[in-house]
């Protein structure tokens, strides 16, 4: 035992959610607790987001914050903005003692224990991902019903907006036997809902050692075998790698829920070239319709990028007609914030801002509308597969699961399991959730 302790928090997308548990848990293991009070703590760790210049800003704002005791305190900033920013964050705020970019964790507490030491700041970012996921270190805690599982980082699209070919590196992919042990670890310690994470998690390729190649159907196909694993999803997908053969398997594999997270960015043609998209609306629209005939209820979310250097309100129409056309249900987005190295970055920006502001709006109110009228779609009836996540700690009589579509469903019952799928009789619901009973 240390006797020492750490906070950790985590800012972005779900593999940074992700990271961190591993990065928490390595932390246990080295002899440290884990406390939710930054200000007791002795160890905090920031994992940080880069994807837009708000999510960069947020950690500084967050460290100016934190009272640093007599240089008794060490703080980690660890992620995509210390992959991105590199020593320049000493720089920036003298506080932080260790930078450490996403692939190389797993060195978080050897860098501490040399930071004590020797009172030196620590640094690392290398991309050195194969070790990461090499290492593996035994975890028993429970886990919840439904978890996050890492199969790929990494992208290699350079899309014209984003950061994160340069802070997560090129594509990897992880050893197919690495997933399936995991995700058995994940079932004996309480998970029934697996979702597969990457950057561009449909892009996965693996070939093993007997040569043979996994693509993320076949891999989807094997960890359904697992008979402890009742569902499955996968995020985030890119356009270009739903290949037929992942088109098929969600009509055949009746683990793979029926709700697809497939990022568009943009419904004009010209804006998606500019991005670098590789796509245009029309092959897009094909992708969604090969999915609705193997699979006629699959609903789908996306990712919109509103103001995007040279978007006209002609283009901004038509990402408001690829919404009526393909109906959304559950969406991000955001306006087009410019990241330096990227190549949008060169491009002029000349629409104003209230104008993306207005612009975004507009969007968001569309897409709360077709949300309200989905979830209303369930009023007064009866779903058959809620999967029951947690137990209110104030109410025990209330029950917090979700269906298929991903709907947050809260459920009035008395006794249910945790971890059971059940049927709930619908009774009311709003643009974000549904409410209702167990029915017998
Ligand atoms: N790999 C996924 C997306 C990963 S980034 C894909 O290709 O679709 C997550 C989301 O952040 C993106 O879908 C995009 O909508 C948003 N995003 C990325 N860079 C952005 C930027 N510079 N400004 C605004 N939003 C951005
Ligand atoms: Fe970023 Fe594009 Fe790669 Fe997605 S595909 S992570 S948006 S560069
Ligand atoms: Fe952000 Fe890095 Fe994820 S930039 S969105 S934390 S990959």
């Amino acid at each position: 035992m240390k006797d020492k302790s750490f906070f950790i928090k985590s800012y972005g997308c779900q593999m940074n959610e992700y990271d961190s548990e591993k990065i928490s848990s390595l932390l246990l293991k080295d002899g440290y607790s884990n406390i939710n009070d930054i200000n007791k703590a002795d160890l905090i760790v920031f994992n940080t987001c880069n994807i837009r210049e708000k999510a960069a800003q947020k950690v500084y704002s967050d460290i100016g914050r934190v009272t640093k005791k007599n240089n008794n305190k060490t703080i980690a900033l660890v992620g995509c903005v210390a992959q991105a920013e590199n020593d320049e964050i000493f720089k920036k705020n003298k506080d932080v003692d260790i930078v450490l970019g996403p692939q190389s964790y797993h060195l978080l507490p050897k860098m501490i224990d040399t930071h004590n030491e020797y009172q030196k700041k620590q640094i690392n970012t290398d991309f050195i991902i194969n070790e990461k996921f090499d290492f593996v270190h035994e975890e028993k805690s429970p886990k919840g019903v439904s978890s996050y599982l890492t199969i790929q980082e990494g992208c290699d699209k350079f899309c014209a907006f984003c950061v994160v070919p340069f802070t997560r590196g090129p594509e990897y992919s992880r050893s197919v036997n690495n997933i399936v042990e995991e995700t058995k670890s994940l079932i004996d310690r309480g998970t029934r809902e697996i979702i597969l994470l990457g950057q561009n998690v449909n892009a996965y390729n693996y070939n093993d050692e007997k040569n043979i190649t996994y693509n993320i159907s076949k891999l989807i196909d094997e960890i359904s075998q697992l008979e402890g694993v009742k569902r499955i999803r996968y995020t985030t997908s890119h356009p270009n790698n739903m290949d037929q053969e992942l088109i098929r398997i969600h009509g055949s594999n009746e683990k793979l829920m029926p709700f697809l997270h497939l990022p568009v960015q943009s419904g004009s043609n010209e804006i998606l070239k500019n991005m670098n998209r590789k796509y245009s609306v029309d092959e897009y629209k094909k992708i969604i319709d090969d999915l609705k005939k193997v699979r006629s209820d699959i609903e789908i979310s996306s990712d919109f990028i509103v103001g995007f250097p040279g978007e006209t309100e002609k283009d901004f129409q038509k990402t408001l007609d690829l919404i009526d056309y393909v109906q959304f249900k559950q969406s991000y987005s955001f306006i087009y914030s410019e990241r330096p190295g990227t190549k949008a970055a060169n491009i002029k920006d000349l629409t104003p801002s209230d104008e993306k502001k207005l612009r975004l709006k507009i969007l968001q109110k569309k897409l709360e509308v077709i949300q309200l009228k989905f979830n209303t779609s369930f009023c007064n009836k009866n779903i058959t597969n809620v999967l029951i996540e947690n137990q209110s700690q104030s109410n025990p009589e209330y029950y917090f699961g979700r269906s298929a579509f991903l709907q947050p469903v809260y459920v009035k019952a008395k006794n249910l399991d945790v971890g059971d799928i059940v049927p709930i009789g619908i009774e009311t619901c709003n643009h974000k959730s549904l409410y209702g009973t167990v029915i017998h």
